[in-house]
């Protein structure tokens, strides 16, 4: 039987933070193109070995989450990533959802796919690879008050609770992702309000379907206002808002809680991530609480990329430099 309080707890480790990257092939392509990198299958490896092997990472890096590719490739030095990341402490995990569907209800959301054959697929997962955790993640979209409707937050939320009893019968804890997008002109109120109803209507869900909360993680997005209100929330309106809206709705006995960067800078997400954490503290918030970035941990590290193997040493250190300041944000020492 496995702890998944443990491992969740793992997970967590006071001032490490979970590396996501699980984009998808499409995804993944479009990312290296964007900074003038090539793209296939070997760019795609080259890509996750530049951070899954930088010198030192696993002192900043509890758990990674893989996308299926990147389970059966190698690093430079032939090893398969999933054990390399076992023999460096660090928990490999692998996303599970199958993308986005448009929601049949409405318009222009979107519902997660990816229940059917999950079972199998889990236990496949963990029995050739190892790994220790997954992550489910629906997307929700505001736009003003006609976006979202309750309808696709419930669905989503149903689904979300739904993935997660089945990763924990497979002995892996679920990291559930609501992300309230960043994209949009709404205001910082609104964000708050979606969230609240967001994380409200997941942990009922969840409580529903009876999932052990000491093993869930709830990965979720700051509160913040839209890309393109044309504002820009300080650090410390962040923070009283996100801690306010996680301690109304996030139940104590929850494992513990990690954010997305959705968008925002690299320093920007630093800084709310300071921010939080010390009102967290100042709230006395009954959970762990990290970082869990994809593109707020690769910018800079990409961008001295560019792809080429004699930049590689240099862009691991600007990774390790980024993590080193996340770290500080979480007040490890
Ligand atoms: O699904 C989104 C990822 O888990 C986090 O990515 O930090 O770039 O938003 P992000």
């Amino acid at each position: 039987m496995v702890d998944l309080m443990g491992e969740a707890q793992r997970l967590l480790a006071h001032g490490k933070g979970i590396l996501a990257a699980d984009e998808s092939n499409t995804t993944a392509d479009k990312r290296l193109a964007l900074y003038g990198i090539a793209t296939g299958e070997e760019m795609r490896r080259q890509y996750r070995n530049l951070f899954l092997t930088a010198p030192g990472v696993e002192k900043y890096i509890s758990g990674v989450i893989l996308y299926e590719e990147t389970l059966t490739q190698k690093a430079n030095d032939g090893t398969p990533f999933a054990e390399l990341l076992q023999k460096k402490g660090i928990i490999p995990g692998i996303k599970v959802d199958q993308g986005l569907e448009p929601f049949p209800e409405g318009g222009d959301e979107t519902i997660t796919k990816g229940l059917l054959g999950l079972p199998e697929r889990l236990m496949a997962f963990k029995t050739t690879y190892n790994t220790g955790f997954t992550k489910w993640r629906a997307a929700i979209k505001i736009d003003g008050t006609r976006l979202p409707t309750n309808q696709a937050i419930h669905e989503n939320a149903k689904r979300l609770a739904s993935y997660a009893c089945e990763a924990q019968r497979a002995g892996m804890v679920p990291l559930v992702e609501p992300e309230v997008l960043l994209e949009g002109a709404h205001s910082r109120l609104r964000c708050r309000e979606v969230l609240v109803d967001t994380i409200s209507t997941l942990m009922s869900a969840l409580e529903d379907q009876a999932a052990d909360m000491s093993g869930v993680i709830l990965k979720t997005s700051m509160v913040l206002s839209g890309s393109t209100s044309g504002r820009m929330d300080t650090p410390e309106e962040v923070a009283q808002d996100t801690v306010g809206v996680l301690l109304e709705t996030v139940p104590k006995t929850l494992a513990g809680i990690v954010f997305l960067s959705g968008g925002q800078t690299t320093e920007q997400a630093t800084a709310n991530l300071a921010a939080i954490e010390k009102e967290a503290k100042a709230q006395n918030s009954p959970w762990p609480l990290t970082f869990s970035y994809a593109r707020a941990l690769q910018d800079e590290a990409l961008t001295i990329w560019a792809g080429k193997e004699e930049n590689v040493p240099a862009a691991q250190a600007a990774f390790i430099a980024r993590l080193q300041k996340e770290a500080d944000a979480l007040g490890a020492a």
